[in-house]
C-alpha cells in the first residue's frame, strides 16, 4: 500500500514537473525577483536589509546555475520553486519575504514575456542577416538574367536579383511582425498576483521601468491568463519558416542537374553514402523539413488555450516546450539559411542560357504587336499560333524567317528580331518591376533599410 502510494506520487510528480525545460528561464526569473524585492523595500513592504540579502542570495544562485553547480531538485517542480527554495537554504527566513505580493501566475507570465523579448530581438537580427545575404548575392550578380516561372513553367525573363529581392520583401514583413509582437509582449504583468491584483502598495510602474517594459498590464485577470504574445510569435515564426522553406525548395531545385543554377558550398551539402557523384543540399532540405514542427507548435498552443476559462489554469504550463522548440528552430534556421545563401555559387551562365529560351519572349511579341496598334487579346492569339508554328518547325523565335512572321501578321517587321531576354527585362520598367534600373533602386532601398535598422 505504502509502496504503491510512493510509486503513484513519483508518477504524479513526474507528470507535472517542468523544471527540465523551464530552467532555461532562470536568468529572467532571477532578474524579475531582484527587482520585485527592491521594489518591496522601496515601498516599505519589506525591510531594506531583507531586500539586500534576497538580492545577494539571488545573485549567488545565478552564479551557481551558470557555474553548473546548482542543486536542481525535480520534486520542486519548476524554476520558480527551485530558486526560492535554494534562497531559503542560502539566506534563511528573509527568503520567505520575496514572494510577498506575488504569485507564480504573474511570475511565470513575467518570465515568459522577458524571455520572449530576447527571442524576438534575436529573430529580428537573424532575419536581417538572411536579408543581407540575399541582397549581397543580388548585388554581386546585378546583371544576371534568368527565367521567371509561373506554374513551374518558364514564363518571362527576370533578373536574379529581382528574384532574390522577392525573399527580402517576405522577410521584411516577417521582421515587422516580430517587432509588432515585441511591442505587445513588452508589458509588465507583475502585480496581478494570482488573478485579482494584490493587497500591497506595489509600484508597478517602477518595476516595469527597471525591467525594461514599456508599461503595465491593465487587467489582472487577463494578465495571468494571456498567452497571445506567444501565439503571435508562433504565427510569425510559422510564416517566416514557410518563407525559408520556399527559398529552400528553390535552392534544392536550382542545385539539381536539371537546373544547375547554383551550387551549394561544400560545407552545406553532403555526399551520398552510395552514389559518389551526388552532392545533396541537406541544409536546405532540413530547413524545409523543420518548418513542420514550427507549424505544429502553433496548433498545439492554440489548442491548449481554446477551452480555458479565466484565469490561470495549469494547462498553460504546456506553452513552454513548443515555444522553446519553435524559437530554437527559427533562430537556427535563420542562421543556417543566411550562410547557405551567402556561400552558394551562382552559375550565371546556366541561368542566362535558360533565359535565352526564345518562347519566353512570347509576351514581348504580343506587346510588340500592341505597340503597332493591335488590341492585346488579338495579339495574344496571333503569338500563340506563331509559337505553335515555330515549335512544330523546330525553330526558335529568332530563327523563324520573316515570311513566317508575316504569315501571321503584316505588322511584323525586321525589328522583331531585336526582342531579347535582356530587352524583355529592361522593358518592365515600372515600380516593382524587373527592369535593371528598378532592381538597382530596390537594392539601394533594401540596403538603406538594413543599414537603418542595424
Ligand atoms: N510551472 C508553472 C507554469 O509554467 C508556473 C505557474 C504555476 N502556478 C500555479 N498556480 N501552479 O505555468
Amino acid at each position: 500500500m505504502a509502496e504503491s502510494r510512493a510509486a503513484c506520487s513519483a508518477m504524479t510528480n513526474s507528470y507535472t514537473v517542468s523544471i527540465h525545460y523551464d530552467r532555461r528561464l532562470y536568468r529572467h526569473d532571477i532578474a524579475g525577483s531582484m527587482v520585485h524585492a527592491r521594489m518591496l523595500a522601496r515601498q516599505g513592504i519589506i525591510g531594506e536589509e531583507d531586500a539586500r540579502l534576497i538580492v545577494e542570495g539571488l545573485s549567488s544562485i545565478r552564479d551557481e546555475i551558470e557555474g553548473g553547480h546548482f542543486p536542481w531538485q525535480e520534486e520542486l517542480e519548476d524554476i520558480h520553486m527551485n530558486v526560492e527554495s535554494r534562497l531559503h537554504e542560502l539566506i534563511g527566513p528573509p527568503a520567505g519575504k520575496l514572494h510577498t505580493g506575488r504569485s507564480r501566475n504573474d511570475q511565470v507570465a513575467v518570465d515568459m514575456r522577458m524571455y520572449a523579448r530576447d527571442v524576438l530581438k534575436d529573430a529580428c537580427n537573424g532575419i536581417a542577416k538572411l536579408q543581407r545575404a540575399l541582397v549581397s548575392q543580388g548585388d554581386a550578380h546585378r546583371e544576371v538574367v534568368m527565367p521567371g516561372y509561373t506554374h513551374m513553367q518558364r514564363a518571362q525573363t527576370v533578373l536574379l536579383a529581382h528574384h532574390l529581392l522577392a525573399y527580402f520583401e517576405m522577410l521584411q514583413r516577417d521582421r515587422t511582425r516580430m517587432e509588432e509582437c515585441h511591442r505587445r509582449a513588452n508589458v509588465l504583468p507583475l502585480g496581478s498576483g494570482a488573478l485579482a491584483g494584490v493587497p500591497y502598495p506595489l509600484d508597478r510602474d517602477w518595476v516595469a521601468a527597471e525591467l525594461g517594459f514599456d508599461g503595465v498590464t491593465a487587467n489582472s485577470m487577463d494578465a495571468v491568463s494571456d498567452r497571445d504574445y506567444l501565439l503571435d510569435f508562433h504565427a510569425a515564426a510559422a510564416t517566416c519558416m514557410m518563407h525559408m522553406s520556399r527559398l529552400s525548395e528553390e535552392l534544392v531545385l536550382w542545385s539539381s542537374s536539371e537546373f544547375g543554377f547554383v551550387a551549394m558550398a561544400p560545407k552545406f551539402s553532403t555526399g551520398s553514402s552510395i552514389m559518389p557523384q551526388k552532392r545533396n543540399p541537406d541544409f536546405a532540405e532540413i530547413a524545409r523539413g523543420k518548418t513542420g514542427r514550427v507549424y505544429g507548435s502553433l496548433m498545439a498552443l492554440l489548442t491548449v488555450m481554446k477551452g480555458l476559462p479565466l484565469t490561470y489554469n495549469r494547462d498553460m504550463q504546456e506553452d513552454k516546450e513548443g515555444f522553446f522548440d519553435a524559437s530554437d528552430t527559427l533562430l537556427a534556421t535563420l542562421e543556417v539559411m543566411a550562410s547557405v545563401v551567402s556561400t552558394m555559387e551562382v552559375k550565371a551562365e546556366r541561368m542566362e542560357q535558360a533565359a535565352s529560351d526564345s518562347f519566353m519572349l512570347a509576351t514581348d511579341l504580343a506587346d510588340y504587336l500592341v505597340g503597332k496598334g493591335m488590341p492585346f487579346r488579338q495579339a495574344h492569339g496571333v503569338v500563340r499560333e506563331l509559337c505553335a508554328h515555330a515549335h512544330s518547325r523546330g525553330l526558335t523565335l529568332q530563327q523563324l524567317p520573316m515570311q513566317d512572321y508575316r504569315g501571321f501578321s503584316e505588322l511584323f517587321e525586321e525589328d522583331v528580331y531585336r526582342i531579347t531576354p535582356r530587352g524583355s527585362a529592361e522593358a518592365r520598367n515600372v515600380t516593382g518591376g524587373t527592369a535593371p534600373n528598378q532592381v538597382r533602386l530596390a537594392l539601394e532601398e533594401a540596403k538603406r533599410c538594413l543599414g537603418e535598422e542595424e
